[in-house]
Order: C-alpha cells, then structure tokens, then sequence
C-alpha cells in the first residue's frame, strides 16, 4: 500500500447519482481487481473507500454514488488539475484460480464497480457471465466495460431496462446452462443473502465482496470488523473485503 498525491484528470457524471474519477499517480500502481482505494476528501478527516474500476499503469478510474457529505463534496469540488490524497491499493481483492474458467459475477448497485475490474482482468483468459443488477435505467453505466465478458444480463427493481429484478434471480435463471466454475459477488448485504440462500448445496465456490463503513483502511481502527461463522472477527479493509461467503456471516 502507497500513500499517493494524485492528479485527477476528469470528474464526470456517467448516470443518474454516479460519477467516475480518473486521477493519475506519480507512477504506475500494480492493481488486482476488486482491490480498493481510500480517497482524500477536502474537509472531512477520514478518506472514502473506494472500489478501483479500472487501472492502467498510472491511470486509476474509481466510481462512486453520491451517498453523504463525503461523495456530495468529491463530486462538486474535485476537478481536473486538482490534487487527491489517496491511498492504494488496499484489500485482497478477487483471485481466480487456473482451473476455474466459467466465471459468474453478481453485482448489484454500486457493487458492479469491483466486477468491472474482475471482467477487465479475465475477460481475454476467462469466460465471464456478467449478471448485473440496478435500480433502474437512468442508473445504468459502465455497459462497455461489462459487455467485454462472455455474456451480460442486466436487470432493473423496476424492469425500466434488461430483466425485471435482481441480479441473483438473473443469475439463477442462468446457472443450469453456464454451470460457473466460480462465482464473484458485490453488492448490499441482502442482495448477498439471497445469493448465498440462491447457491447454497450447490457446491460451487462463491467470493462476496463486503462494504462495511470503514475508517482507517488499514486495518488500524477496527471500524470494519465483521464476524466470521466461526465466532472470529475479520477485518474488511486488511482481511477482505473479499471473503468466501460461508466464511462470513452476512
Ligand atoms: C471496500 C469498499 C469499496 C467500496 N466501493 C465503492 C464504489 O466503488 N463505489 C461507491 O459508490 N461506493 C463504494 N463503497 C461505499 C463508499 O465507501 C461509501 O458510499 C462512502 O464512503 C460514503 O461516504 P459519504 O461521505 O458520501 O457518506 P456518509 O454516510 O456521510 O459517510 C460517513 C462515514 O461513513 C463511511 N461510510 C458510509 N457508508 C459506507 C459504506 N457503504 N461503506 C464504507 N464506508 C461507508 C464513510 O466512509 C464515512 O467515513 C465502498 C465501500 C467499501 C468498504
Ligand atoms: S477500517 Fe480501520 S481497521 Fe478496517
């Protein structure tokens, strides 16, 4: 992990409440997917974790909704030329093994951000079966990025566009056919019971990504401990994020 000063490049609004940074680093970070940034943000104390989209050498891409204070402020002040505090990479991020070449990702809401880097990464070695979910049209992005897999289904809450529903009933839909060797999940926590309700006896090997709050990142405060289904306590920012899903309790 790297304390960095950042030049961001662009700050732009790509959909309804979503916005895409691009900053460049001093040098070229070496990124897994699924890997996170802690971003600096003017005012606020504590940076922001922050799934890396895409990276390319120097150049990082993060997207984020505006949720708080912290996303609102990034969004409004943060221009090309300007300087960010960032901190990268963090996390485990998403390993897939030799041997597993059908990958399923399962992403829901701002969840499909760290499975933009997943299809990125194995999309040349990999087939990848992309089932991304979102609440409705105007919130759709990244659809370029998502569609270098093998196959993508998108669906909506409200079927605005692609399948009426969620991701893991699209996943579900399709799983008979595609048979995944493993499946990478992000997304909120009921959307990640109801995938580990949905693949539960089937023997397949599933990865979630969890979103907890987080303060440090770093694995110094304790902010994002979550309770693992042996009774032990895992931090999400220095064990995970990603964890096996019969690992955690979620
Ligand atoms: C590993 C990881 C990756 C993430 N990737 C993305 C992403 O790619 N795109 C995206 O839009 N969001 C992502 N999030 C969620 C994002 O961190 C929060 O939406 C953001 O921190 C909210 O900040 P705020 O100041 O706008 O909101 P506020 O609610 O005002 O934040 C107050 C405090 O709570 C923390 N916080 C609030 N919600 C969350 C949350 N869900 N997760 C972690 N900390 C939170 C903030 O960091 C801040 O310290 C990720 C979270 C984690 C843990
Ligand atoms: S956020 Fe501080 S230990 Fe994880």
């Amino acid at each position: 992990m790297r304390e960095l000063t950042a030049t961001v490049l662009e700050n732009k609004r790509i959909a309804e409440e979503i916005y895409s940074l691009t900053f460049a680093c001093e040098e070229a970070v070496p990124v897994r997917a699924g890997q996170f940034a802690m971003v600096g943000v003017d005012g606020f104390p504590l940076r922001r974790p922050i799934a890396v989209c895409k990276a390319e050498g120097e150049r990082i891409t993060l997207c984020y909704r505006l949720k708080g204070e912290g996303t609102r402020r990034l969004a409004a002040s943060c221009s090309r030329g300007e300087k960010l505090s960032v901190l990268l990479p963090l996390g485990n991020g998403f390993f897939v093994a030799g041997h597993e070449k059908k990958v399923a990702v399962v992403g829901g809401g701002v969840g499909i951000f760290p499975l933009v880097s997943v299809i990125r990464e194995y999309a040349e070695s990999k087939e990848i079966y992309a089932y991304m979910g979102f609440r409705n049209r105007a919130a759709i992005c990244m659809e370029y990025e998502m569609r270098r897999g093998k196959e993508l289904v998108i669906s909506t809450d409200d079927g605005s566009a692609g399948c009426r529903g969620t991701a893991v009933q699209a996943l579900m839909e399709n799983i008979g056919r595609v048979k995944p060797d493993v499946i990478l999940s992000c997304g909120p926590v009921p959307m990640l019971r109801a995938l580990k309700n949905a693949v539960a006896g089937r023997n397949i090997p599933t990865y979630v990504s969890l979103e907890e709050r987080m303060g440090c990142g770093i694995g110094a405060c304790l902010v994002c401990v979550c309770e693992q289904t042996n009774g032990a306590h895992a931090r999400v920012c220095k064990d995970g994020p990603v964890f096996e899903i019969g690992e955690v309790k979620i």
